[in-house]
């Protein structure tokens, strides 16, 4: 595995976001109750060139937060919008923000060939001409991620490839709009270990080139680390901890950051393990939604129920701590500051 920060700093500095998130919040309307609160008031920046990773356990509101960037959920309140360009229009949002789903094979039609996949795309926005400039933009497309040869490549239908080679035609067809912003929900979480990080590695290739911000969603905070320079963690629509990937992997200062780092399933899991691990997690997400139902709107610490190190003041809303360097969390363990 090449480090795929070495050279990059640890924070990127480049000041402005191509995506601004502002109190994002999204409720599910829940029948014959109150909404559940999937998203509470995230505000967050994305910056070109920039992987940053959104962490948490099943059902903490990543993939809602995913689907109200990529607009296909809509937001409670709060805003989305492109840096610089507060107002942009539908089509143009869609082209600049795309995405790679978990499920390759489910995001592919089976119906069409992999031409057909890439195809669309560039002529829909007028990257390609229908003809031999089409051809050529296909071909284009699929170097780029490595299917070759291109010509062989483009004639197949989705069964016809392994779960890797989908996925890496989920990556292009992602980015024939030539997007600014990447939004990969559990990308290899679904595909065989010994090819995880080929894809992993892709993306982060193909960011660094394109000058993509790159928003990763994952279960696997070893892979969090080592793709992204910022990492933020997520429970039950609340994000508790964020900072710099080493900071909060390696020094987690949240108790639930903590429990997830000591939980953590490694990398190195089979497809099978994986599989009983979604199964599992769904299992939890059921309990986890009918707990969320419970306690959304009593205010307070959300985890507090969960919590070693719970206090009496933790049913009062945490601040927002600075434990370190551009690192925060959630939490009045830290009211004065980083444990000494
Ligand atoms: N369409 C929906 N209608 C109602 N509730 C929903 C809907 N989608 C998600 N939820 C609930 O919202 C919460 C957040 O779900 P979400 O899918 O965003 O979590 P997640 O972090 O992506 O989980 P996972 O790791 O399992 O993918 C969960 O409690 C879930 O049950
Ligand atoms: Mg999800």
């Amino acid at each position: 595995m090449t480090d795929a920060r070495s050279s990059a700093p640890a924070v990127d500095p480049s000041p402005a976001p191509v995506l601004e998130v502002s109190d994002l919040t999204v409720d599910y309307p829940q029948r014959g109750g109150r909404p559940l609160r999937a998203v509470d008031h995230l505000s967050f920046g994305l910056r070109a060139g920039q992987t940053l990773a959104l962490v948490g356990e099943s059902g903490s509101g990543k993939s809602t937060v995913v689907r109200a960037l990529a607009r296909l959920q809509r937001p409670s309140s709060g805003t989305v919008q492109l840096g610089g360009r507060p107002r942009t229009g539908a089509a143009a949002y869609r082209r600049e923000v795309q995405m790679v789903f978990q499920d390759p094979f489910a995001s592919l039609n089976p119906a069409h060939t992999v031409d057909h996949h890439l195809r669309r795309p560039l002529i829909a926005t007028g990257r390609a001409r229908r003809g031999a400039p089409a051809d050529a933009a296909v071909r284009e497309l699929l170097e780029s991620v490595n299917l070759t040869p291109a010509a062989d490549m483009a004639a197949k239908r989705p069964h016809e490839l392994s779960g890797g080679q989908r996925q890496r035609v989920a990556i292009a067809r992602a980015l024939a709009p030539e997007p600014r912003i990447l939004l990969a929900d559990e990308p290899v979480s679904m595909l065989d270990v010994s090819i995880r990080l080929e894809i992993l590695n892709l993306l982060d290739q193909l960011k660094r080139r394109h000058g993509l911000a790159l928003l990763y969603v994952t279960h696997d905070l070893a892979t969090a680390r080592h793709f992204s320079s910022e990492v933020m963690v997520m429970y039950r629509g609340t994000v508790v901890e964020r900072g710099p990937s080493d900071a909060v992997i390696l020094n987690p200062a949240h108790p639930y950051t903590r429990l997830l780092a000591e939980s953590a399933p490694s990398t190195g899991a089979s497809r099978e393990q994986a599989r009983a691990a979604r199964r599992e997690r769904l299992d939890q997400r059921a309990r986890r939604t009918a707990e969320q139902r419970e306690t959304t709107a009593e205010g307070g610490c959300p985890f507090r129920g969960r919590c070693p190190s719970v206090m009496d003041i933790c049913a009062q809303r945490p601040p927002v701590a600075a434990v370190g360097a551009g690192h925060q969390a959630l939490c009045w363990l830290h009211r004065e500051g980083p444990e000494h």
